[in-house]
């Protein structure tokens, strides 16, 4: 890709890591912008890129207190909403995927009511 279809794709200058003021509807960074859902859609994210000989790729992680926020904004990156997909998807495949639940702590201790303990 050129520079400028690349920086258009995230929405984020890699010259100068400025985010691009006129990015396009498309750009990762429009699509996933936390604070543009109409209920705030914040996760963590810690995702670890990876490449093996001639495969490269994302194992992108985020943590959530439910799988809401993700979701919402999985459905923007497919188009779901407006039929505009995710520039990312130009380039990228995705592969797999799983949840996993972590279970939070109660005075010191695993809260593993939700199990029936
Ligand atoms: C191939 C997979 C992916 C790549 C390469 C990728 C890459 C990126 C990059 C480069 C940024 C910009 C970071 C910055 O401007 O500081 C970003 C932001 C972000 N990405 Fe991804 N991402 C991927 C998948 C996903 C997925 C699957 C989701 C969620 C469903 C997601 C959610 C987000 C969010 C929430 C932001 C921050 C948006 C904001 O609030 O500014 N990404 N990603």
């Amino acid at each position: 890709m050129s520079a400028k279809d690349q920086d258009n794709a995230i929405g984020r200058r890699r010259s100068d890591n400025k985010e691009l003021t006129g990015a396009p509807r498309s750009a990762h960074i429009k699509r996933t912008a936390q604070e543009s859902f109409s209920l705030e859609a914040f996760i963590l994210r810690r995702s670890m890129p990876w490449s093996d000989g001639e495969a490269g790729g994302l194992n992108f992680v985020a943590f959530g207190k439910s799988f809401d926020a993700f979701e919402a904004q999985l459905k923007r990156m497919v188009g779901a909403e407006d039929g505009i997909t995710d520039a990312l998807f130009k380039f990228t495949r995705p592969v797999s995927g799983s949840y996993f639940w972590c279970p939070s702590m109660a005075k010191g201790r695993l809260d593993l009511r939700a199990l029936g303990f």
